[in-house]
């Protein structure tokens, strides 16, 4: 969503912010700005669309002297994408300048209370009520980092905010809450930012900000204070991941490199879990006796998290033998879900900035039971806030459309539930073996299915024109196929849905027609003849078959699909990390043919911050 990047140094700012704005236009936005003090002066340049379009206005940034600034992305929530909601926003008088992520819940009332004071608003959004109200409190004391500190006590809901004031030029503040912000050290230079990738051109050396902290930055100095004003020391951080890991590499799209980096991060994410043929979770100081007093886990996540969930569902229960439920987070944070001390939530999400899965963990917290976390973004609020984190080793991943998180959280599920079911005795010796020894294998399957590219691309030319595309599956094929349906949807925009395929004959068979076509998921051994039936049922109907199965599989549906995309064999547990690959490619392929824009989809954000 939003994306926050600011500068001081020796440096010209606005070319320096340019370019951290461009690193972050994966995360999804509708218009982006900037605003660099000099002389005692703010001077403010904001368009909607592109950051593209920012660099055109600005020559680069060269027609915007100054060596401090601030820049932003904004994906719209108060207001339309239009130039005069596009971030920074400055104060009534023009005094202070702000850049913003995140909802500021009580801005209507806060809006009537500076109204009531004598401020004017030029925008429809939140964030200008956040700058008018520093800029009231700062009226009273002259002292920025105080009115700062006054204004986030009155404010409610989430923020990052960035703050730069004509009157003290040399320095810029910035502060948060429920929204990420690191401040960084650069040579001769400081930097704040709400995702590193938009600095790590620059330096690895950062602070994470933590809720209400807030941090004052001049060029040689960057000091930290709590809430209510008390110097505080922060440690520094160290940021390992290579900058080209957000680079496209010589990839058309990112989306493309990161389906690519699956096999290799997969690897990355199981292999040191894996030792002497035993799953072993360091990270997890778990108890036997509380695995075995288990009685229900729920699985929450939103989009891909999700589905994720919905695959590991199966697995679980199959494995593990506890009841266990996937649920969105925007759904389970409001159904009064049944928790306690013998209830396990796994939260899923990349990010690890999700509002719903925020808000489902802390209510998961409030009602008494444990929540443990995968997440790939190290130090990420869900991260810190759960009793239990797993990360998944993927690296960045930028395109907004999830394929490598999908995959890593997918093999970590696996390795809980094989954890799981050896504490509780429930899975045979044998079987654990067999599960360990494929799951080390399956990054090179999975290098196999991905060899297939031209094939998938060829079907892919074959209907890429069409308006609707259905999936079905049963079992985990089901939980693949919603993955695959949602993939499609994002970056073709293509209408797409996902049926259980024992679900089509109560409703959604009136959907097909001749021509229509049903991409089938059969990969799931024992229920290949089941779906292969509900195939026969729509091809009966009209329906074009495109057949996703083993190469097992394959002579039973060679009689009835159209097209078949083969995957290699494996244990069934492990079968969604195959079948998923040949439907992230589709969906590319697809997307690719009508000429999409597959890494920044329109209306999606990377990182979805609001509820
Ligand atoms: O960062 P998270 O994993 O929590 O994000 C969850 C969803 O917003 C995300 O998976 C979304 O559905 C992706 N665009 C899917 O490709």
């Amino acid at each position: 969503m939003c994306g926050i990047v600011g500068y001081i140094g020796d440096e010209q700012a606005a070319p320096i912010l340019l370019e951290g704005l461009k690193r972050l236009e994966y995360r999804g936005y509708d218009s982006a700005g900037v605003v660099v003090a000099r002389g005692g002066k703010l001077t403010l340049t904001k368009t909607r669309g592109y950051v593209e379009n920012l660099v055109a206005a600005t020559d680069g940034g060269l027609r915007l002297p100054g060596t401090v600034g601030l820049g932003h992305t904004r994906w719209a929530t108060h207001g339309q994408p239009t130039d005069e909601n596009a971030h920074p926003h400055v104060s009534d008088g023009g005094k202070i300048a702000v850049v913003h992520n995140g909802i500021i819940e009580n801005y209507a009332k806060l809006r009537e209370f500076l109204r009531s004071k004598g401020y004017h608003f030029q925008s429809e959004t939140d964030t200008e009520v956040a700058v008018n109200l520093i800029a009231f409190f700062y009226a009273e004391s002259g002292d920025l980092k105080l009115a700062v500190a006054q204004a986030a006590r009155r404010m409610e809901g989430s923020y990052a905010l960035g703050i730069l004031c004509e009157d003290c030029p040399d320095t810029l503040i910035a502060t948060k809450k429920e929204a990420p912000l690191v401040v960084a050290v650069a040579e001769g230079a400081n930097f704040l930012a709400s995702d590193v990738a938009a600095i790590l051109e620059y330096t690895r050396e950062v602070y994470r900000l933590q809720d209400d902290e807030i941090a004052v930055l001049t060029r040689d100095k960057i000091e930290f204070f709590t809430g209510e004003l008390d110097p505080i020391t922060k440690s520094l951080e160290h940021i390992d991941w290579d900058i080209s890991a957000a680079e496209k590499g010589g990839y058309e799209h990112f989306m493309l490199k990161e389906i690519a980096e699956q096999p290799e991060s997969v690897r990355k994410t199981v292999f040191p879990r894996i030792r002497y043929g035993r799953v072993v979770l360091d990270e997890l100081d778990i108890s036997d006796e509380y695995i075995k007093s288990l009685t229900h886990i729920y699985l929450v996540g939103c989009g891909t998290a999700f589905y994720v969930g919905a695959a590991a569902k199966y697995n679980l229960e199959k494995l593990a033998r506890i009841p266990t439920e996937a649920i969105m987070a925007s759904e389970f944070r409001y159904s009064a879900p049944i928790l306690g001390a013998t209830t396990l939530v796994i939260c899923i999400s990349q990010s690890g900035t999700t509002a719903d899965t925020i808000a489902a963990m802390r209510e998961a917290k409030a009602r008494g039971a444990r929540v443990l976390s995968i997440v790939n973004v190290v130090g990420s609020v869900i991260a810190e806030e759960s009793d239990w984190t797993l990360y998944t080793w993927a690296g960045p991943e930028i395109c907004v459309a999830s394929t490598k998180a999908y995959s890593t959280q997918l093999a970590l599920t696996y390795l809980v539930a094989l954890r799981f079911a050896e504490a509780r005795g429930a899975l045979d010796a044998a079987e654990y073996d067999a599960i360990v020894a494929l799951l080390q294998v399956l990054p090179d399957r999975m290098e196999t299915v991905l060899q297939n590219r031209e094939q998938i691309q060829y079907v892919s030319s074959l209907f890429f024109n069409r308006e609707d595309i259905f999936f079905i599956g049963r079992n985990i094929d089901y939980a693949v196929s919603l993955e695959g349906s949602l993939k499609l949807k994002e970056i073709s925009y293509i209408h797409s849905e996902a049926y259980a395929a024992g679900e089509l004959k109560h409703g959604p068979i009136a959907l097909i027609e001749d021509g229509t076509l049903v991409i089938t998921v059969a990969a799931y051994n024992k229920l290949i003849d089941k779906t292969i039936s509900n195939a026969v049922e729509v091809k009966s109907r009209g329906a074009i078959i495109l057949a996703l199965t083993t190469d097992n599989g394959k002579a039973a549906l060679s009689g009835v699909a159209d097209e078949i995309i083969t995957i290699p064999d494996t244990h069934d547990v492990l079968l969604p990390s195959l079948a998923v690959l040949p439907l992230q490619l589709f969906a590319y392929y697809v997307a690719l043919a009508r000429g999409r824009e597959i890494d920044k989809p329109r209306n999606l954000a990377k990182s979805v911050t609001v509820e």
